[in-house]
């Protein structure tokens, strides 16, 4: 039997057990959410969201950025009022989110400022090769990602970092990450309005290859340890224990990836795996 594929709220694939992903355990927030400021709809922030400087403090000083799926173009205003980057992209497939970035720009005295460019189009290919150093691509699932930066070999070449938040699907981006020659150096779990969201950080270069352990929960976050990690790691377990009971239930036995996951899960917390 394959893996079972949940879905948990509207439109959302979490691949669930076999992918591990940190999942909505709150109500939902504008996507502006952490970033309210002054005037109505999408701001400055005063004090920046943990979600927007989990991914802000890891792109480089100094380096020109693309914000890949910018949507409101939040990140990358933020960015250059902040003085933290010299020039940003932001990139969007759609026209109405880049209407909205022009107005995010404009609010914050950016309009016609050569130092923001907003583009319509696919994934990276809006890019000229070399452009920039760092691409952010966040709010959307990790196979997503992961298919927008294949499908961008030249461009990616040129990149010396990646900073992603995949909604979904991590182990499948870390797995793709890897098949491409990327390693990770850097890993961040963080809590804004309830839900986790999971920050990624690649640079070029082949690194030693991935345990199934480090592919399901990443190799830093297991390095680290830290407790945001252990506290999602220990929800994750009785979910995990109660999906292999129902099925147990059901069907007399557990499906292997689900046992798996439950025994990479038990024996990171140094717990016992139920038997199957
Ligand atoms: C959920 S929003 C995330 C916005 C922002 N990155 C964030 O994390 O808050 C996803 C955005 O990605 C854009 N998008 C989806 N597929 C895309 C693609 N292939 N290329 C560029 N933008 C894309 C959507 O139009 C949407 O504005």
């Amino acid at each position: 039997m394959g893996p079972r594929r949940g879905r948990q709220g509207k439109g959302r694939a979490w691949g669930y057990p076999t992918d591990l992903h940190p999942k909505p355990r709150g109500p939902r927030r504008p996507r502006w959410a952490g970033l309210e400021g002054r005037g109505r709809g999408p701001s400055m922030p005063s004090q920046p969201g943990p979600r927007l400087l989990s991914l802000a403090d890891r792109v480089p000083a100094g380096r020109p950025m693309a914000d890949i799926g910018t949507d409101h173009g939040l990140l990358p205003v933020w960015l250059l009022v902040r003085g933290r980057v010299p020039s940003a992209i932001g990139v969007d497939l759609r026209a109405a989110p880049l209407r909205a970035a022009a107005r995010t720009a404009a609010a914050w005295g950016l309009a016609g400022d050569p130092r923001l460019s907003l583009r319509q189009g696919d994934g990276l290919a809006p890019l000229e090769v070399g452009e920039v150093d760092t691409v952010v691509i966040a709010g959307m699932g990790g196979r997503r990602i992961a298919a927008l930066l294949e499908a961008a070999p030249r461009r990616r070449s040129a990149l010396r970092r990646l900073v992603l938040q995949p909604n979904t699907e991590a182990r499948a981006l870390r797995a793709a990450l890897q098949d491409l020659g990327w390693h990770l150096v850097d890993e961040d779990l963080c809590v804004e309005g309830g839900r986790e969201f999971l920050t990624l950080v690649a640079e070029p270069g082949v690194g030693a290859p991935l345990t199934d352990a480090e592919l399901l929960l990443g190799p830093v976050l297991l390095q680290r340890q830290a407790p945001a990690f252990r506290s999602w790691l220990v929800r994750e377990h009785a979910r995990l224990q109660a999906a292999a009971a129902a099925a147990r239930a059901g069907t007399g036995r557990v499906p292997q990836p689900l046992a798996a996951a439950l025994e990479i899960v038990a024996a990171t917390l140094g717990v016992d795996a139920p038997s199957s």
